[in-house]
């Protein structure tokens, strides 16, 4: 059976539209939760929404911030760190356990602020360029 023009500019139609849903219910959903992504590739992080932030050494992972694996930490009251989550040795992503970053490649192991602990590694998380300004810190 033959498609009509119209069928088929109908069709494409509800495609884009659902597209376009999905793409506001993402931003709905990443506002909802206090995480951001804009356009030029930056991440807006509304500290006080995100419950992991309340506390020292809560982390929260971002996904990729510009292409690099990040998450931010709290390392003190209303002071906060994101760090490049490939380790230095290899460029394999580390892994949050709860009280460290560990490598899974190779076993570095890094402080939850990315300060360097073991492993052949032998240096701190990279920081990502992060700023923090009336409770929202701007990362990447
Ligand atoms: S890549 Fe992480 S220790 Fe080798």
């Amino acid at each position: 059976m033959e498609q009509t023009r119209r069928q088929f500019l109908t069709g494409a139609c509800a495609l884009v539209g659902a597209g376009l849903g999905a793409a506001l219910l993402a931003d709905s959903a990443d506002a909802a939760t206090g995480i951001k992504r804009k356009k030029n590739g930056q991440v807006e992080v509304t500290v006080a929404q995100i419950p992991d932030l309340q506390q020292v050494d809560g982390v929260v992972n971002l996904g990729t911030v510009k292409g690099i694996p990040t998450a931010v930490v709290c390392t003190g009251p209303s002071t906060y760190i994101a760090l490049n989550l490939r380790c230095p040795h290899a460029g394999v992503s580390v892994r949050d356990t709860g009280s460290e970053w560990l490598c899974p490649a190779h076993g570095s192991q890094f402080e939850l602020d990315g300060a360097f602990i073991s492993g052949p590694a032998g240096r701190a998380l990279a920081p990502v360029r992060s700023r923090l300004r009336n409770g929202v810190l701007t990362v990447g």
